[in-house]
This record gives structure tokens, C-alpha cells and sequence, in this order.
């Protein structure tokens, strides 16, 4: 045990990923871990943490966003591989079905933007773009005008293909072939009744989805704009989303994605609503917990996968009054981790729920490694009010604080943000 496979399974670009960390928070936890007792991601993201204890532990996962509810469940719920093959045939027969149908409504604008992409003229690709419909812009007329925007779909949803990309997102963050792909792959994922399969197939779509993104570094924030990223644009709508599904699908079936025999369970809650959840306070021997550590919101980086798992035709946010260059959705969560003045209090009924329920804790931040240098002002919490706080709750002996430099990738400026990864392990 002591030597940890890395296991590692990427699927997003994720923001705080700690793909790259797990020998550091393997060899610097081991000892506080209770064979006999499961694992708990508490943050799960990417779920690249949860994943890497796979092989050894019963894991649970949690995190409030839903797409990461989704990944957890493939890659901890996922161990039956033979089961793509029975629904294979199926699925490709819906997809076929879904794609025809999307064809017929826009295929001639499909067939203008491949036309468009390859000669790679940028004035008439923009103002093509510019002209698409979509539900954003007032364009649409769909069947003898009933359908114009996210409302009249939303009602007609039952009767009509599934179009929410192509009709939503078909010149901004994907192009038209791609949206078409997307929904259509989304179409035939509803058709799969087991649940395992559902999400590997849904976080394939993922996988693809963010590497054809039109958007900084496979995030979705919001879409770039096309003058100024006239490369980018014409090498990533070149891309096929369905050969990239397949890709990542085919990883879920290699020899190498791990499988258990164990029970694994995935939550989708904010942390304050995991905290009532009896079972886990006698199965829970350890947690791992890597919260936000700037202000930025999970929701607005990802905002497009949960709006492929949930496919709701959901109403359009607006800001001041206006459609935002981002496209989000309504409602996105807004965690008290990311925000400065809750971050800490969060962070100590973390610590209390583990002491009183006798679990140990490791908990991950990142924190800028020359602090007088370095800005530290979108950090949610300072480094040594977490210290101080475990300190306290745990008391000084049971608490050790281990460091790894590390470099972050960094949206703003093209350069990484030079850190030091804490993990602060607390024994109850
Ligand atoms: C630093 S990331 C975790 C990264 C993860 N360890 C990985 O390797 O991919 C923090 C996660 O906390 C989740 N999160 C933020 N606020 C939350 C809350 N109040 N309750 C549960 N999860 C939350 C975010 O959605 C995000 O996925």
C-alpha cells in the first residue's frame, strides 16, 4: 500500500487539479488512512484524488457542482466494462436518428461552415457566425415560426430533436457540426437505462466537449472573441466532438481505467447539507478536502457541462439587463468557499463535524510562495488562519502542515502562478 500506483484519468482542464499532486498527498497520508474504513473526496472536482484511492478504498465523493457528480460516478461506479458493448449498437442507431433529424433543420448551415473553415477566410466566417440563429440573437424560426426562443423549446422539448447546442451555442463557444454532434451524442445517452454507462458516456461528452471548446485553456468562461483568436478558431472547429468521445470512451474500456468491487457512493451537495448524512459518519475514516482557494466560482468555468448533463433549456442569465458574453445559465451556484467572508468559517465546521465524528483530515491549499511578491488578495483565506484554526480545533500535536512547490496555470497572463501546495493533516 505503501507504494501507490498513480492512477491518474484526466478528463477536464480542471482549475486546482491535483493530477499532478497525488505521490505528495499519497506518501503524506497513508498513515492517518483506515484500511478498514472508506475514503471520502469531500471536494471531488475532477475526482482525480478519489480515483487514485480507487484501487484500495471503499470512496465516497462529493462536490456541489453537478457535472463533478457525473465524472465521480464514472470513474468510481464504472466496473463493468462489457456493458458498452450490449447498448453499442443502440446507441449509435439514436445518435444516426437525432443527427438526421437536426440535418434537415440545419444542414445547410452545417455544410457552409465546413465550406467557410476550410478556406479559412475570416471575414465571411464572422459574419456567417454573426448571422447564425440562436435563441440569443432573435434569428430563430423553427417549425412555421412556433419556435423562437429558450422558452417555446423548453415547452416543446417532448416533440422535437434534441437542439439545445446547436440552438444555443452554435456560433460562439462550438460551431454548428459540433453543437449538431453534441446534442445528438446527448440524445442517445438518453436512451442508455444504466446508470454507470449513462455517466461514462456523459463525461466522455465532457472530455470533447472541452477539447473543441472555443473558449482560454478547455474552460468555458466565455467564448473568445473570433478576430482576435483567428488561429485558434479555424484549428479547434476543425475538430470532430464525436471522434473525441470516442476517444475517452475507449479509455474507459483500456485495461489500465480501474475497477473495485467496492460500493462506491458520489453526492452532488453543498458541504453544509453532507454534514447531516448519517451513514458516512460510521463508513467515513478519512476525508480529503481541497475546497476553492481564490473567489472564482466553479459554475462560470463549467457552466456548459452541467448544462449538457442537466439539458434543460434553461432561461438565459442576463446582466444589467443584457444577455452576458459568457451565455451562463440562470441560477449557477455561488459557493461561501469562494467567497472571502465565509471561506473560513466553512472551513472550521469542516473541521468540527471531522473531530466530532473521530475522522481524519487532510486538507489541500494552494498559497502564492512569496506572499510580499505575489498578490494574494483573490485568495479566499490566508494561509495561516487555516493553520491556526486546525491548531486549535485539533490541537497543536495533531496537526502537521507538509509543502510541495508547485506552478498553477494562470488564465489571466499566459505565465503560471508560482505556489506552495499545503496539505494540513489533522488526526482527531
Ligand atoms: C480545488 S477544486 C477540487 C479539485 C480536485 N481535488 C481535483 O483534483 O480535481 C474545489 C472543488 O470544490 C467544489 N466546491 C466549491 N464550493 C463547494 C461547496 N460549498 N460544497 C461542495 N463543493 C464545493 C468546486 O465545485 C470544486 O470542484
Amino acid at each position: 500500500m505503501e507504494n501507490f500506483s498513480n492512477d491518474v484519468f484526466t478528463i477536464l482542464n480542471y482549475q486546482g487539479s491535483k493530477k499532478n499532486l497525488l505521490s505528495f498527498i499519497h506518501k503524506n497520508t497513508v498513515e492517518v488512512i483506515d484500511d478498514k474504513k472508506a475514503v471520502f473526496d469531500i471536494f471531488a472536482g475532477s475526482c482525480a484524488v478519489g480515483y487514485s484511492f480507487k484501487r484500495y478504498y471503499k470512496i465516497f465523493a462529493n462536490d456541489s457542482e453537478m457535472y463533478s457528480s457525473v465524472i465521480a460516478k464514472a470513474l468510481l461506479q464504472y466496473n463493468d466494462k462489457s456493458l458498452w458493448e450490449i447498448y453499442k449498437n443502440r446507441f449509435n442507431e439514436s445518435y444516426q436518428r437525432n443527427y438526421n433529424d437536426l440535418f434537415k433543420l440545419f444542414g445547410k448551415y452545417a455544410v457552409e461552415e465546413n465550406e467557410l473553415i476550410r478556406a479559412e477566410d475570416i471575414q465571411k466566417v464572422k459574419s456567417f457566425y454573426d448571422n447564425y440563429p440562436t435563441v440569443w440573437n432573435g434569428y430563430l424560426r423553427l417549425y412555421n415560426d412556433t419556435i423562437r426562443t429558450a422558452k417555446d423549446l423548453k415547452k416543446r422539448k417532448n416533440q422535437i430533436p434534441y437542439m439545445l447546442f446547436t440552438t444555443y451555442y452554435g456560433n460562439t463557444y462550438f460551431g454548428v457540426n459540433q453543437s449538431i454532434e453534441i446534442d445528438s451524442i446527448r440524445y442517445a445517452i438518453e436512451e442508455i437505462e444504466d446508470n454507470a454507462l449513462k455517466n461514462v458516456l456523459l463525461t466522455s461528452l465532457f472530455f470533447a466537449m472541452k477539447e473543441c471548446t472555443f473558449s482560454k485553456d478547455g474552460h468555458m468562461a466565455q467564448p473568445l472573441s473570433i478576430e482576435n483568436n483567428q488561429t485558434k478558431l479555424f484549428n479547434v472547429r476543425k475538430k470532430s466532438i464525436f471522434d473525441y468521445f470516442q476517444r475517452k470512451l475507449f479509455d474507459f474500456q483500456s485495461p489500465d481505467f480501474v475497477l473495485s468491487s467496492n460500493d462506491n457512493i458520489v453526492f452532488n451537495k453543498p458541504i453544509s447539507e453532507v454534514y447531516n448524512i448519517d451513514s458516512l459518519k460510521q463508513e467515513v475514516g478519512f476525508i480529503y478536502a481541497d475546497p476553492p482557494y481564490t473567489d472564482m466560482q466553479y459554475s462560470r468555468y463549467y457552466h456548459l457541462l452541467n448544462t449538457a448533463a442537466l439539458y434543460d433549456y434553461d432561461s438565459i442569465s442576463l446582466y444589467r439587463g443584457k444577455v452576458s458574453k459568457g451565455l451562463y445559465r440562470e441560477n449557477r451556484f455561488q459557493s461561501p468557499l469562494s467567497q472571502r467572508s465565509n471561506a473560513l468559517d466553512q472551513t472550521s465546521m469542516l473541521f468540527d463535524y471531522c473531530k466530532g465524528n473521530r475522522i481524519n483530515l487532510a486538507l489541500s491549499f494552494a498559497y502564492p510562495r512569496n506572499t510580499k511578491e505575489q498578490a494574494t488578495n483573490r485568495y479566499t483565506m490566508d494561509i495561516e488562519d487555516i493553520i491556526g484554526t486546525a491548531e486549535i480545533k485539533f490541537g497543536r500535536k495533531n496537526v502537521k502542515v507538509l509543502t510541495e512547490e508547485y506552478e498553477h496555470s494562470n488564465n489571466r497572463n499566459k505565465d503560471t502562478k508560482k505556489v506552495l501546495e499545503y496539505l494540513i493533516v489533522c488526526k482527531y
